[in-house]
């Protein structure tokens, strides 16, 4: 059963610094959530807080809550590994491990969580990942070749087809297409729109011919000036924000006339 995640009040710090004030949101599941907004507005921040990848970097804090299916993620005995795996992270640069082979950055989310699984599974879940992100035709005769031989678009499928081999809930996506050609950034988008059958996406991305294609919601984020928190300004099904937004800075924002 997907799990819907809802936020309640979270404020989000880097020591002393609110980078992000009080949002309060819910993530529908088996669908895809677009965050929108200025540079420096807390969108990755934001985005990290759903996963508990902010808390890895030092003094960097939240308060209030992230529930998943009503459990809050932040609660003391939450294991922030086990959130991890069922949220999964694609970063905005295609990260594989270079010294890996493209089927061990495959395998790599697994090993780290400590699952053990005979050879056959192994060859199995390589497949089935990369079948899964669009990339096995593509490599299915090369597999053990590292994966910083694949081209950008390529390493990008392979980052996600290691996000989805340890099965997460949801998937989380920052600005997974910034640093791909317009035919491997419509592979993705495509791809977006497979996975959402079974999973949860929620995507950053500065693109708004991007957002209005494959989001079913979009979340707007602002920023009232340099050292100000960033903050949700409103969230709405995606054809409704691009149509009749309710706030000017949002309509302003998606018409082009800032940010
Ligand atoms: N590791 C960090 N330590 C301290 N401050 C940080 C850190 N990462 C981000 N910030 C600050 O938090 C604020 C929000 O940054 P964030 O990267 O979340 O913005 P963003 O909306 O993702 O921007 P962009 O669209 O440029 O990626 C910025 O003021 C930024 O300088
Ligand atoms: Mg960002």
């Amino acid at each position: 059963m997907a799990k819907r995640i809802d936020v309640n009040n979270l404020n989000v710090y880097y020591g002393n610094f609110l980078a992000v004030e009080d949002v309060s949101l819910a993530i529908e599941p088996k669908s895809v959530t677009a965050f929108i907004g200025p540079s420096g507005c807390g969108k990755s921040t934001f985005l990290r807080t759903l996963n508990r990848m902010h808390e890895v970097i030092p003094g960097a804090r939240v308060e209030g809550e992230v529930l998943m299916d009503g459990v809050n993620l932040y609660d003391s005995n939450v294991d922030p590994v086990s959130v991890r795996r069922h949220i999964g992270m694609v970063f905005q640069r295609p990260n594989p491990f270079p010294t890996m082979s493209i089927a061990e950055n495959v395998l790599a989310g697994m090993k780290l969580n400590n699952k053990r699984i005979s050879r056959s599974d192994q060859d199995d879940l390589v497949e089935s990942s990369l079948r899964g992100a669009n990339l096995w035709e593509e490599v299915k005769d090369r597999l053990d070749k590292p994966g910083s031989s694949l081209s950008g678009g390529q390493q990008q499928r392979l980052c996600i087809a290691r996000a989805i081999a340890i099965k997460p809930d949801v998937l989380l996506m920052d600005e997974p297409c910034s640093a791909l050609d317009p035919i491997s950034t419509l592979a993705i988008e495509d791809l977006i729109q497979e996975l959402k059958s079974n999973y949860t996406i929620v995507i950053v991305t500065h693109n708004m011919q991007q957002a209005a294609r494959v989001s079913d919601r979009t979340a707007f984020f602002n920023i009232a000036g340099t050292g100000k928190p960033g903050k949700l300004i409103e969230m709405n099904e995606t054809t409704t924000m691009f149509s009749s937004p309710s706030e000017k800075a949002t309509e302003d924002y998606i018409s082009g006339r800032f940010g």
